[in-house]
């Protein structure tokens, strides 16, 4: 099929633009090559309409200018190369001209090592620009960066579009969030009300249901009056969470504050895991995971939901005796007829662990991007391809 749907892209310089910062051990083997096979329908979209194809991404945070090997696309070219059954040469020094022919597919090294990437330097951004004749954005998860291959390509490319895993994360989340079918059900946890605060709040005038968990519950237990112990919890952060539950009772919407909780004198995973009531925790009681009453409310509220958006372990899942309220809220919405949305690398993990990837409606690659979605801001890589494709 066509890129960019403005004719063929026969004979066409692309340049695409992923996601392929992946996880890789000491050794520089790929831990979780997730991005990069979420990269190839774009790559072999552009092959097949006869294009001469360029594909760079960003890996890590390096210091541009300085080039070391550990910044290199090296293992991904090779993990590319093993997808789409074929070579993928890995060019260095591309800024001022690439040589692919038609049919041809290059990666281009670590692009956030050219000076200006980060701060979308102009003169870098013209550059970019000529080098192709249609860009396109499949970079959902560096698309709350404005730099050079995200935003200041897409303002010179001749023609500048998104590509389809860009476009299937945007679906999948205004599906979620702009459009849901109801009720909707939103699961913000992990350990701190403050990384979240803003989603949050941005959640509170849109979900049903906003079930909190992990550090994120023991601040609003606290909000609701009980005593959470020894527990995790942000003290000078109750009032925004009292706020966050009245913003939810005035629409006639809930927060669930856990009845029971699963407490440890101790955070390891050989600690004695005691399930109490919550309004039964002790002084010394650390809440390391929901109890299973409130996991089993929680569990026959998610299989009502029309629609489900996924952020955070609700426990210590990493550990046996307090992954309980995860895993139960895992299975819930695997069993669930909502359309489910998850994102986070800690949900991912959860997801791999329970193995329920396949009963999830959409695995977002996006960790920060998904993020930034769900406090309701416009991602700057994608408003630039929307002010493009209104000319
Ligand atoms: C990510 O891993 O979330 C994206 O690749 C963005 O990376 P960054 O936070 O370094 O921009």
């Amino acid at each position: 099929s066509d890129l960019c749907a403005n004719g063929s892209a026969k004979g066409k310089r692309v340049f695409i633009r992923a996601d392929l910062n992946v996880p890789q051990d000491d050794a520089g083997n790929i831990t979780e090559d997730t991005r990069v096979r979420a990269s190839v329908p774009a790559i072999e979209m552009a092959l097949k309409a006869g294009a001469a194809v360029m594909v760079t991404s960003h890996l890590g945070r390096p210091t541009e200018g300085e080039f070391k090997s550990a910044d290199s696309l090296a293992p991904v070219a090779k993990r590319l190369g093993e997808l789409l059954g074929r070579d993928v040469p890995l060019v260095a020094n591309w800024v001022d001209g690439v040589t692919v022919e038609p049919g041809q597919v290059v990666l281009l090294e670590n692009c956030r090592v050219n000076k200006g990437e980060k701060k979308n330097n102009d003169e870098l951004a013209r550059k970019l620009g000529a080098l192709c004749d249609i860009f396109v954005h499949d970079a959902f998860g560096t698309s709350h960066r404005a730099e050079g291959t995200t935003y200041g390509i897409a303002q010179y490319a001749p023609v500048a579009c998104a590509g389809p895993l860009l476009a299937a994360e945007i679906d999948a989340i205004t599906k979620a969030l702009a459009n849901p079918k109801r009720p909707l059900a939103a699961i913000v946890a992990g350990s701190k009300v403050s990384t979240k605060l803003t989603i949050l709040k941005s959640l509170a005038n849109n979900v049903d249901q906003l079930i909190v968990g992990g550090g994120i519950a023991n601040t609003f237990m606290l909000a609701a009056g009980l005593n959470i112990g020894k527990s995790l919890a942000e003290h000078d952060l109750v009032d925004e969470a009292k706020a966050v539950i009245d913003i939810m009772k005035a629409r006639g919407a809930e927060v669930p504050i856990p009845t029971d909780v699963v407490t440890a004198k101790t955070f390891a995973a050989d600690a004695v895991a005691t399930v109490k009531k919550a309004t039964d925790v002790a002084d010394d009681d650390m809440i390391l995971d929901i109890g299973p009453e409130t996991a089993a409310k929680l569990a026959a509220q998610l299989k009502q939901a029309g629609t489900i958006v996924w952020n955070g372990p609700v426990g210590v899942f990493e550990f046996a005796a307090f992954e309980n309220g995860t895993k139960t809220i895992a299975h819930a919405i695997a069993e669930s007829s909502a359309f489910s949305i998850a994102g986070g690398g800690d949900t991912l993990a959860a997801i791999a662990k329970y193995g329920i990837e396949k009963q999830v409606g959409y695995i977002s690659t996006g960790g920060g991007a998904f993020l930034e979605v769900l406090e309701g801001k416009t991602l700057p890589a994608f408003e630039i391809l929307t002010k493009r494709a209104a000319g």
